[in-house]
């Protein structure tokens, strides 16, 4: 507790200083951050679940409070409006508490109608307001909604992480991890893909609207599906190969962690392991002031090798990545940006000001085109999949050993993805040991 606390004051004064210069540079004396509004669905009388302003969570690690509002006015205490509403039909929050509450003055609001009156008694002349919602501008006449140039520098800024962030995703790592190995046992213990799925969240401590984002759960060829999350009900008759892609947040920060198991010993297993190999080699390459680009470019190359090594492809190396076969194997990127978003914002951006990268012509799914920076924490997800959508186009090419890719095929595909922070010096891994310490 005590360490998480000086973390964090730490980081909320980093923050405050670079957010206060970035109002003065841009025109204003103060930011209003709102925590988000719940969203009920369609024609019904309940919501969606609650998911909070990035924006705000940057600021105190409060997740899961609709209606709260954070005023930064320059060189004045942070204020916060925190939602506190007497009711018993819902589990609503209780008093502020924790490590952060000692940073903010705080005014309790009952609901949304208390929390507009009290924002319409605070000075809100030149602020700037980060929030989704649109009536907020109706009640306040005088603040600025999302002023484009301020968010194109903060997201800019986010990718580098305080030490406070890094403690949040090695400790979402630690989560994550955990069920992970809850996931794999449930996976050689006959289970389907749906009760690994809750074995993953049980072991997590979470429910499903409480992860990042929805796990990807996938037995046999559903790996090539690259987002399966609908999961299968009945045990398959034959096990080939599993993939859980599947995160945890902590403080709201986020965990996006894969990992591919064969069922079996032989080729796909193999292959698995060689994929292994050659996501720490690529993961051994992640450094300050390198382009994320030509390392995406790298692993193509190193993917490359894989295909021909191991027969995949009838050609060398070098014709594989030339005649652009390792692209129907890996349409996706290396990796993106991670922090409060599981792929979070400025992957594109060039500059501070909000200049954006063109789509890749090449790569066109890559998310981060930016070059590494200390502290950027990005995902390397390598994969090498059995898309059908992809190969069949290419049926007639006698560049691909069709023989091997149909016995390969039932296993689906493989996607290995870890988290690392880059240093000057090389990188550190943050999900790696977590599996060494609780595997
Ligand atoms: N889990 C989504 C991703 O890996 O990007
Ligand atoms: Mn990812
Ligand atoms: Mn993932």
């Amino acid at each position: 507790m005590q360490e998480i606390q000086a973390l964090y004051q730490s980081h909320l004064n980093v923050l405050l200083e670079d957010s206060y210069r970035l109002l003065e540079a841009q025109g204003f004396d103060g930011l209003l951050v709102a925590s988000g509004d719940p969203k009920p669905c369609f024609l019904d009388d309940h919501d969606y679940p609650f998911v909070v302003n990035p924006h705000f969570k940057r600021w105190l690690p409060l997740t899961d409070n609709p209606y709260c509002y954070l005023l930064l006015r320059i060189g004045q205490r942070p204020r916060l409006l925190y939602h506190k509403p007497a009711d018993y039909w819902h589990a609503a929050a209780g008093e502020p508490s924790g490590y952060w509450v000692d940073s903010f003055d705080i005014e309790l609001v009952a609901d949304e109608t208390a929390a507009l009156k009290a924002l319409g008694q605070w000075d809100l002349r030149r602020v700037a307001c980060i929030a989704e919602e649109v009536q907020l501008a109706e009640h306040l006449p005088d603040i600025e909604l999302n002023p484009p140039g301020l968010l194109a520098a903060m997201h800019y800024g986010r990718a580098c992480k305080s030490d406070y962030e890094l403690h949040c995703l090695r400790e979402a790592n630690r989560i994550a991890v955990g069920g992970h190995l809850a996931a794999r046992e449930a996976f050689f213990g006959g289970r389907t893909e749906l009760e690994v799925h809750l074995a993953y969240l049980a072991a997590c401590g979470c429910t499903e609207a409480q992860s990042p984002y929805g796990n990807i759960v996938a037995f046999n060829e559903n790996a090539a599906i690259l987002h399966n999350d609908r999961y299968g009900t009945v045990a398959p008759p034959q096990r080939h190969s599993f993939l859980i892609d599947a995160g945890a947040t902590f403080e709201g920060y986020i965990a996006d962690i894969t990992r591919t198991y064969a069922a079996n010993k032989g080729t796909f297993a193999e292959l698995v392991a060689r994929m292994d190999l050659e996501q720490q080699g690529i993961c051994g390459e992640v450094q300050a002031e390198v382009d994320f680009v030509a390392l995406h470019e790298r692993m193509h190359h190193r993917l490359a090798s894989v295909l021909s090594d191991s027969g995949i492809v009838t050609c060398d190396a070098d014709t594989a990545f030339a005649q652009g076969l390792t692209r129907l194997f890996f349409p996706h990127g290396l990796g993106h940006l991670i922090g409060l978003q599981t792929h979070d914002v400025g992957g594109w951006q060039m500059n501070a000001a909000g200049d954006q990268y063109p789509v890749h012509a090449d790569y066109p799914a890559l998310r981060l085109q930016r070059t590494l920076q200390p502290g950027m924490a990005v995902t390397i997800e390598p994969g090498l999949y059995f898309i059908d959508q992809l190969l069949e186009p290419e049926r007639s090419s006698s560049l691909l050993n069709w023989p091997l890719i149909d016995e390969l095929r039932p296993c689906g595909g493989i996607r290995i993805e870890d988290t690392l922070v880059a240093t000057a010096t090389g990188a550190e891994n943050l999900t790696r040991p977590a599996f060494v310490e609780l595997g």
